[in-house]
């Protein structure tokens, strides 16, 4: 009884699996630019917008505007796909750019390929002609900081307090110095200075809103941590840096210190040690030759 009917189906099925198909094929054929587009904006916002606005100044890199004005698309295009190698061959203008961001080389961007630089650069230039960017950049309070916005940010750093949207706290993966003789995690970088490092306050703001690194862009894609709590960090990694100031040395004569203290007591124990082995080698010596002269 079942046979019939299910035969009956089957070309039906797949009746309608042909319109459905044609449809799609329709609706891509229709808007691939409009979609491709799309996609590029989106690997914009994720993998670039965190160190460069377009006509908002610059952040960790340079402002992108009218970026193909000033170098040809080509080597844009190459030193995208490997900033490293560019700089390694001792290109004179991936020099000046390197110095102009204070010696930070641009990450490898993951999932990029010589298509999509080539996509990416066409949105940068039709971004660039229009008056206002959607890329121009996030705004970002600039409020005075004050000590309550360090506090918050040590707790958060320490995951005293957690973050409101679920991501790890900091502490799992960095350190700064001043947390605690051997405080922190050793995975990240030491972040002590790092808003010097990285320009300032606003980038390393915009940064945070999506850590591009492979370590920390998946772990903070679904967890983007909020304004305020941003705010309270970079307060908190500014005051870190205020407190060691410019003593590059503090954590090594720490642990100098940590080690001649070792040393002392390990050479105090010896001391102990051998005094009483002495002794017990002396005593049945000293005993030995009481028979003859006393000592
Ligand atoms: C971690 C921060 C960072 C990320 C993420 C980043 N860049 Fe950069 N970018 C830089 C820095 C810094 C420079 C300047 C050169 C250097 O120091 O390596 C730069 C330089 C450039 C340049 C050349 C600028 C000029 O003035 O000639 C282009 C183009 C560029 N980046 C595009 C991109 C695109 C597109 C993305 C995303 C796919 C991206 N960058 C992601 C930091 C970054
Ligand atoms: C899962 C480990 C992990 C966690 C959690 C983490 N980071 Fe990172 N972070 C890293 C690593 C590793 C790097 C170095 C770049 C890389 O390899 O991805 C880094 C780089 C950075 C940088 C760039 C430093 C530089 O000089 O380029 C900043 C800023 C930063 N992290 C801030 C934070 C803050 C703030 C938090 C807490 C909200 C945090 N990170 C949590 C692993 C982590």
């Amino acid at each position: 009884m079942r046979e019939p009917l299910s035969v009956a189906k089957v070309p039906r099925r797949s009746y309608w699996m042909k319109w459905c198909a044609a449809g799609f094929m329709i609706l891509f054929l229709a808007m691939p630019r409009g979609a491709a587009g799309q996609e590029t904006a989106a690997f914009y916002k994720q993998n670039c917008y965190s160190c460069h606005t377009i006509g908002g100044g610059r952040l960790v890199g340079p402002d992108l505007k009218n970026v193909t004005t000033r170098q040809d698309r080509d080597w844009l295009a190459r030193f995208m796909l490997n900033p490293q190698a560019m700089i390694d061959r001792g290109d004179p203008y991936a020099k000046q750019i390197l110095e102009e961001s204070r010696g930070v080389v641009m990450s490898q961007v993951a999932g990029l390929t010589r298509e999509r630089a080539n996509a990416l650069l066409d949105l940068i230039e039709a971004e660039s002609a229009l008056e206002k960017s959607q890329f121009e950049g996030v705004k970002f309070s600039d409020r005075p900081f004050t000590s309550q916005d360090v506090e918050r940010g040590e707790r958060l750093f320490k995951g005293v307090e957690s973050l409101k949207n679920g991501g790890p706290s900091c502490i799992s993966c960095h350190t700064v110095r001043g947390l605690g003789l051997l405080g922190g995690g050793r995975l990240g970088v030491d972040l002590t200075k790092v808003s010097e490092r990285v320009g300032g306050r606003k980038p390393l703001s915009a940064w945070l809103v999506s850590p591009a690194t492979t370590t920390m862009q998946p772990v903070f894609k679904e967890n983007a941590m909020e304004a305020e709590e941003i705010l309270s960090l970079v307060a908190f990694f500014e005051d870190a840096a205020k407190q060691v100031g410019d003593d590059d040395s503090v954590a090594p004569l720490t642990f100098f210190l940590m080690g001649l203290g070792g040393m002392v007591l390990v050479l105090g124990a010896f001391d102990i040690i051998w005094k009483n082995r002495f002794r017990a080698v002396r005593r049945p010596l000293v005993a030995g030759g009481q028979m003859g002269t006393r000592v």
